[in-house]
């Protein structure tokens, strides 16, 4: 969010210069933490850690009352069914039914309930309409329904009267071992134990209990007084931060539980937070965090680094990873969430005395507001399995329109119609290529969405038409607030179709949010959301054409006048859903409501619509893409942002980027820059601004700045088939678009703090930003045993476990290829990634370190329309092998490969490079060529480049002319001699 400039306005001049010198005196802008909650300020999470408090204390488990009824336990099909039984202190129970599905793949799922909300014999106080049960919803918004297939060969066996186990998977292979009382369960993978849940005895099932006015206290009366309650009971029943009160119609309701990973010494994800990518401990302690990692989804105001805070989006999803084992967990509940996150180290072996370091075990606790207990665990043991078991559960990330992973240009604002026309041809007049031009709220009338400023866009169309030229696109912003003003036919409709969030007495909520007076769409609707996709069509939002696409901003949803920023807990949704119940997924029923609003805009003219999205939830990946909220234009948010993006990765939801030059303040030229060259490796790449800043279009920086940065973007434009392959794996098998040390080298311990180095898909591109003011260097780590070359000058880096410092004076991206990779690119600079779609493409083959093999692979489809679902698509398997460089076909055909193979005929290689070139290559001279549909073989020229210092040998073969969507091989001559020497 940016109010201040928007406040300041009206206030008095004094009082502005004060302020002015404040900021100019301050080191930096500041977060206002007492507009967010600690958790000592939020009842349930304090309650919940003082219970941990006390078990801890105590030092077992033991006293935890949660029973499982043994007699209660039913199996069948893969599933388990009972009771847990929490015994209370007046001697009553409350029943708590409990179910625990067997899933593929070493996936366990666990719910518990709360029997008496259930059939809803609870009554809410204050005459609420709420619904009495506990929110049980959250699957069905983020879920897909795939996976969750119960394995029915799974069997159960009683170990003892008080333990129960369960074998699944192949030969048994994972093991629930489930301890009745206290309720508890150990995950088991052959012969090791890898989570356990309720181990230190801090579940907590917070069960519904009436008001019991007590008597007011008379300190005169000698007789025997109500005892003192023994827990806190401060915050039961209304709880009040910041001047507002939450009336908390259901009284207490968190659901809370401590899972350990024994052995695992990090743990990565839980979107979205500021800090380091192995995530921190949280109980205080040398470089710990005091707070545990909160996630309830908010506008925070110049955002700290370095923060377990909440900010726009979460993804309760965490992948724990030690030596050769991932597993993972995913915690999905709706409600505000924290996680406090402690380490112990242990010695193993007692004969050692503590002298080989230890084992080192992470424990976590989950707490919850409200909702089910609702819990997936996947044993692993890759990082790949756990990511395609959370992306089968919550979906696999949408593949984009191929102009979304291009280049993007926006700044709040771009201030008329004239002014887009000038950028788009200041772009062309300096030759640098960029995709989508954006208008943030500027550009409506009077903050009224689906509407124009009559003044500044008279003619919206002529702008878009120009855009459309070049192939270019516009975002334009659409906000969840709707404007509160009698005519405005949007506020109307949602008044008069009851569509709108309501207040806690069921009337429609009223808040403030930048068009001053608002409402918002209730987008857990459906009519809601029937309505929302009817105003999209060409037709309702006059002055948009198919170029014209969307940014749904402030959907947490921000309310500037509400708790913490956002909706009072009270409020009502669709079906009577208290607003506390569902709040972190708000945000993504409405960037989903506006992804199926544009998927068909004009009757036949499906597209894959592109979204973006503030506020997210564990689901959105399959409908958006986001980016990192207002950063600032400083050394440190730049670098901050690869943790962020990376993290986002391991939580199933990669198409992220941060504003390239940061949102708030002016960056240096050189700041600039270097955002550009680390952007340039961002999945979603676009330049945005804050609407005090100055124009910073990358042309108005002026050499050599200018030149760079377009260098960058130009990179980024040939490297536009790689990332558009490394996408394609992210939709079909959930992994992260740029990865972390960890992911790709999950095995070799010195990387898994590491992130500040990206991979690019699985093409073997290693980069490494440079993110320090003045840096001409960077130090990058190589972990496996293999050679990685400069990609711009074929420099021979060798790995093994060794850091190498490399030069990276303002002109240079530290960008490495890992020997053994293929990477597809396209060469020839165009204006837009549109016009590129024709173009030929280059290979450039990087050989290992023998000289001998590599491989890659390559998706292509026409980068619009979902015909890819109907075989549209070419995915080839480049491998060289024995001399020979081979394109082979990995796809499934389907009714449209044909004629989608025809379309692409005419598309050809035009260029392979060959990095590590064998010496013995030096006089081949001509090369044998054979292709599918030509008869024999044809030659082609290769011309050879020795290795120079610790330069490696490269070869090129010019105008091969294999066609990119058939089966080819080019011979290359034997290379009895090995690979060239490079001096490293
Ligand atoms: C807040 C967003 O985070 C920012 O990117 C945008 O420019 C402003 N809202 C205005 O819409």
């Amino acid at each position: 969010m940016a109010r201040s400039s928007r406040r300041m306005s009206s206030w008095p001049i004094s009082y502005l210069s004060i302020l002015l010198l404040l900021f100019f005196v301050s080191p930096a802008v500041m977060v206002k933490h007492h507009d967010f909650k600690r958790c000592d300020q939020s009842g349930f999470c304090k309650r919940n850690r003082a219970l941990a408090d006390s078990m801890t204390e105590k030092g077992s488990p033991e006293s935890s009352p949660y029973q499982l009824d043994a007699a209660s336990i039913k199996f069948k099909d893969g599933r388990l069914d009972g009771s847990i039984i929490k015994s209370l202190a007046d001697g009553d129970a409350v029943k708590l039914p409990l179910t625990m599905t067997f899933l593929d793949r070493g996936n366990v799922r666990v719910t518990v309930d709360e029997e008496k909300r259930r059939k809803g014999e609870i009554e809410l106080r204050h005459g609420s309409v709420a619904r009495k049960e506990r929110y049980d919803e959250a699957a069905a918004w983020a879920l897909t329904g795939a996976g969750l297939q119960a394995q029915t060969t799974a069997s159960m066996k009683k170990v003892s009267k008080d333990v129960t186990e369960v074998s699944w998977g192949p030969s048994g292979h994972f093991k629930a071992i489930i301890r009745h009382a206290p309720f508890g369960v150990e995950l088991w993978s052959g012969e090791e134990k890898h989570v356990v849940f309720n181990g230190r005895g801090f579940l907590n099932v917070e069960h519904w209990r009436p008001k019991v006015e007590k008597p007011s206290v008379d300190e005169n009366n000698t007789e025997a007084q109500p005892a003192e309650p023994t827990e806190d009971e401060s915050t039961w029943w209304d709880e009040s931060f910041g001047g507002n009160t939450d009336s908390k119609p259901k009284g207490p309701e968190s659901v809370a539980m401590d899972i350990t990973f024994p052995g695992y010494g990090h743990v990565y994800g839980l979107p979205e937070h500021t800090g380091p990518l192995s995530l921190k401990e949280t109980r205080g302690g040398d470089g710990n965090y005091d707070q545990p990692y909160r996630m309830y989804n908010s506008d925070v105001f110049e955002y700290e680094l370095d923060s377990p805070m909440t900010l726009y989006g979460s993804i309760p999803f965490m992948h724990a990873h030690r030596k050769s084992s991932t597993v993972g967990v995913f915690w999905l509940n709706a409600a505000e969430t924290w996680v406090d996150i402690v380490k112990s180290k242990h010695d193993t072996n007692p004969l050692t005395l503590g002298l080989t370091g230890g084992v080192v075990d992470t424990h976590t606790h989950w707490i919850s507001e409200g909702g089910l207990l609702d819990v997936f665990v996947m044993l692993g043991p890759t990082p790949e399995d756990v990511s395609k078991s959370y992306g089968e559960l919550t979906g696999y990330t949408a593949m984009p329109a191929s102009f979304a992973i291009a280049y993007h240009q926006c700044r709040w604002n771009y201030v008329s119609d004239e002014d887009v026309k000038d950028v788009d041809r200041k772009f062309d007049k300096f030759n640098i290529p960029y995709d989508v031009i954006w208008l943030d709220i500027e550009y409506t009338d009077d903050k009224k969405y689906f509407t124009w400023d009559p003044l500044n866009f008279p003619d919206p169309i002529s702008m878009e038409k120009q855009l459309d030229e070049t192939q270019r696109k516009l975002v334009v912003i659409i906000d969840p607030h709707i404007k509160n003003k009698d005519g405005y036919f949007v506020v109307d409709e949602l008044k008069s179709k009851d569509l709108a969030v309501k207040n806690k007495d069921n009337n429609i909520f009223e808040g403030w949010c930048w068009p001053g007076s608002s409402h918002w769409i209730d987008a857990f609707n459906p009519a809601a959301r029937a309505w929302w996709k009817s105003l999209f069509t060409f037709d309702r939002f006059k002055g948009t054409q198919s170029n014209v696409w969307l940014w749904n901003d402030m959907n947490e949803p921000s309310v500037f006048n509400g708790p913490e920023i956002t909706m009072p807990r009270d409020n009502l949704h669709h079906g009577n859903w208290e607003h506390r119940d569902l709040h972190n997924i708000n945000g993504m029923t409405f960037h989903n409501a506006t992804y199926h609003a544009l998927l068909e805009r004009k009757k036949g003219e499906i597209r894959r619509p592109f979204v973006l999205t503030r506020s997210f939830y564990a689901g959105s990946q399959r409908s958006a893409a986001m980016w990192t909220g207002d950063n600032q234009a400083s050394w440190e948010h730049l670098a901050a942002s690869i943790p962020m993006i990376l993290n986002q990765g391991v939580g199933g939801f990669p198409f992220a980027g941060a504003d390239v030059g940061g949102f708030f303040g002016n960056p240096s030229k050189e700041l600039q820059t270097r955002w550009y060259q680390a952007g340039a490796f961002y999945p979603f790449m676009r330049g945005h601004a804050h609407i005090d800043t100055r124009r910073r279009e990358p042309y108005m920086l002026g050499e050599p700045y200018t030149g760079i940065m377009t260098q960058a973007l130009r990179l980024r434009y040939s490297l536009l088939p790689a990332w558009y392959t490394a996408f394609h794996e992210a939709a079909t098998d959930g992994h992260p678009i740029v990865r972390a040390q960890y992911f790709v080298h999950p095995s070799d311990e010195r990387g898994f703090d590491i992130d500040d180095q990206m991979y690019l898909g699985s093409t073997g591109l290693l980069v490494k930003p440079v993110t320090v003011e003045g840096g001409e260097s960077v130090d990058v780590y190589l972990s496996d045993d293999e050679n990685y070359y400069d990609y711009f000058d074929y420099t021979t880096y060798a790995g093994g476990s060794r850091t190498h410092k490399i030069d990276a004076p303002l002109d240079k991206i530290p960008l490495l290829m890992q020997g053994g990779h293929i990477i597809p690119r396209k060469d020839r600079p165009r204006k837009s990634s549109g016009l590129m779609k024709w173009d030929p493409y280059t290979l450039v083959v990087v050989l290992d370190k023998h000289g001998e093999k590599a491989e890659g692979t390559l998706y292509v489809d026409d980068g619009e329309t979902f015909d890819y679902q109907q075989g549209a698509y070419i995915h080839r398997q480049f491998s060289f092998e024995g001399g020979v460089l081979r394109s082979s076909d990995i796809g499934t055909k389907g009714a449209k490969t044909a004629g989608y193979l025809k379309a692409m005929k005419g598309v050809k290689i035009e260029k392979i490079i060959v990095v590590n070139a064998p010496a013995a290559w030096s006089s081949a001279g001509e090369l044998a060529v054979s292709e599918d549909g030509f008869k024999g073989e044809r030659k082609v020229e290769i011309s050879y480049h020795a290795a120079t210092g610790n330069k490696a040998a490269w070869a090129v073969v010019r105008s091969p002319g294999m066609g990119i969507g058939v089966d080819w091989s080019v011979k290359f001559p034997e290379s009895a001699s090995s690979a060239p020497k490079t001096e490293l």
